[in-house]
């Protein structure tokens, strides 16, 4: 085969940045393997966008144009969304296409039934920029990693919140502001509670784990929290304390079972997660054979992001001139994996009082710390105005997640405890 025919559906952030890779850097595909390969047309509800653009483009309204031309072998969504991404995807691999996407909600909703299709109809479906934008992820848990077996993996995988913590704990921002200039900067999702909810973090941690544990983890069975409610003051107290805030998506493998969470944590700041500054995106894997091993780019955004596209297409254009598949993945989408207890999960522990301000208080904390098992490290109070609520901030040893939720719903029982009373684990690793 001389040429390659990709149809391009989505002409967004991330399908725009692609057509433009491919225009001034398409020609390096025929240099490199061999073969051409070149955007044949663009499916796109509003064709006069595209147009206005790129004069004489083919651009067609409806993707099924593209799913039915049989000259085309290769389709590129890049819609997002579960909705129309999906039919498009299907589409394709029913009509036997190779199919590239980014969308990584999509596939952690419908992966194990996407990739099931594509198996049986012997194509391939990849998605290295639906994970961590430009940094090749999916290639090191696939490829890379196929003779080790996987202890964990650790990553910032969500530029949004990455850069608001970031902004928050350097620049003084406010949650709002920091979130308003990511959204401005075009990192944050259409619905930016995915960013700050850890649902993003979630989606792309199930197709990690999934694949680096060899079956399907469904994400929705994780235990999920964002960053929402962190304070300014709870990141200054952090950072006095030798923590940097970062929502971390976690992957291990547990006594036999996988343990996948999302949870902003307190990183200590000699460790390389700390130093993940910004947008930026950053996964750490520990192997057998391998070791500990550090990955890190630009995790958002429309170039980085078309950057790993290109890579998944780069690969495709090799397995099609071979003569076998080329998915060397050990993943069996129909395989499901049942998770680690999230109740016995062990941490340490940063606990956060809103208390009154009067006699009294810290025996009603650490009395009930120390009914539910748990071990104090230090205790630091911070108060201005003896009329006004303090902040108690506790560092504690490591225990079972069942037993701090328990020691938080009595604290917050308490008199004089405020409800929203919180905790944050410790990583510690
Ligand atoms: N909203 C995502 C992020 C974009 O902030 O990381 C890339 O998936």
């Amino acid at each position: 085969m001389e040429r390659v025919n990709v149809g391009l559906v989505g002409f967004g952030t991330v399908g725009g940045a692609f057509y433009r890779l491919m225009q001034a850097n398409g020609g390096l595909f025929q240099s490199k393997f061999g073969v051409a390969a070149g955007i044949t047309a663009v499916a796109e509800k509003d064709p006069g966008k595209v147009q206005a653009a790129f004069p004489g483009q083919k651009v067609v309204p409806d993707y099924r144009t593209l799913t039915a031309d049989p000259s085309i072998a290769v389709i590129v969504e890049l819609v997002g969304g579960t909705g129309v991404a999906y039919e498009v995807i299907r589409g394709a691999l029913e009509a036997g296409k190779h199919v590239i996407t980014a969308n990584k909600a999509l596939l952690a909703l419908r992966g194990d039934e996407l990739f099931t299709m594509a198996r049986k109809r012997g194509v391939e479906l990849r998605f290295e920029g639906a994970v961590c934008g430009a940094i090749p992820i999916i290639k090191v848990v696939r490829e890379s990693l196929v003779a080790n077996r996987v202890a964990s993996i650790l990553g910032i995988v969500n530029g949004t919140s990455n850069y608001i913590l970031t902004r928050m704990s350097e620049g003084s921002l406010s949650f709002a502001e920091a979130l308003g200039e990511a959204q401005a900067a075009g990192f944050a999702e259409a619905d930016p509670t995915l960013d700050v909810g850890g649902g993003d973090s979630a989606h792309k941690i199930s197709l990690l784990a999934s694949f680096a544990f060899g079956g399907w983890i469904d994400y929705r069975e994780l235990l999920v929290e964002g960053i929402t409610g962190i304070t300014a003051g709870e990141i200054e107290f952090a950072s006095s304390a030798g923590f940097v805030f970062k929502l971390l998506a976690s992957a291990r493998w547990n006594e036999g079972r996988p343990a996948v969470t999302v949870f902003p944590a307190l990183v200590p700041k000699d460790h390389p997660l700390s130093f993940v500054r910004g947008e930026m995106n950053a996964v750490m894997t520990r192997s057998d054979f391998m070791g500990p091993a550090v990955f890190i780019g630009k995790g958002a955004g429309g170039d980085p992001t078309a950057s790993s596209v290109a890579s998944d297409l780069g690969d495709l254009l090799l397995a099609i001139q071979a003569t076998g598949r080329r998915d060397t993945a050990r993943f069996d989408p129909a395989r499901k994996l049942e998770l680690f207890p999230r109740d016995q999960l062990e941490h340490r522990y940063f606990f956060h009082f809103i208390t009154a301000n009067r006699p009294g208080i810290w025996a009603a904390v650490t009395t009930r710390l120390a009914d539910n098992g748990i071990n104090i490290e230090s205790v630091h109070q911070k108060w201005e105005d003896r009329s006004l609520p303090s902040d108690l901030y506790v560092l504690v040893d490591e225990a079972p997640e069942a037993r701090a939720r328990q020691a938080l719903a009595d604290i917050c029982a308490a008199p004089g405890i405020d409800p929203h009373s919180r905790y944050y684990r410790i990583l510690a690793e």
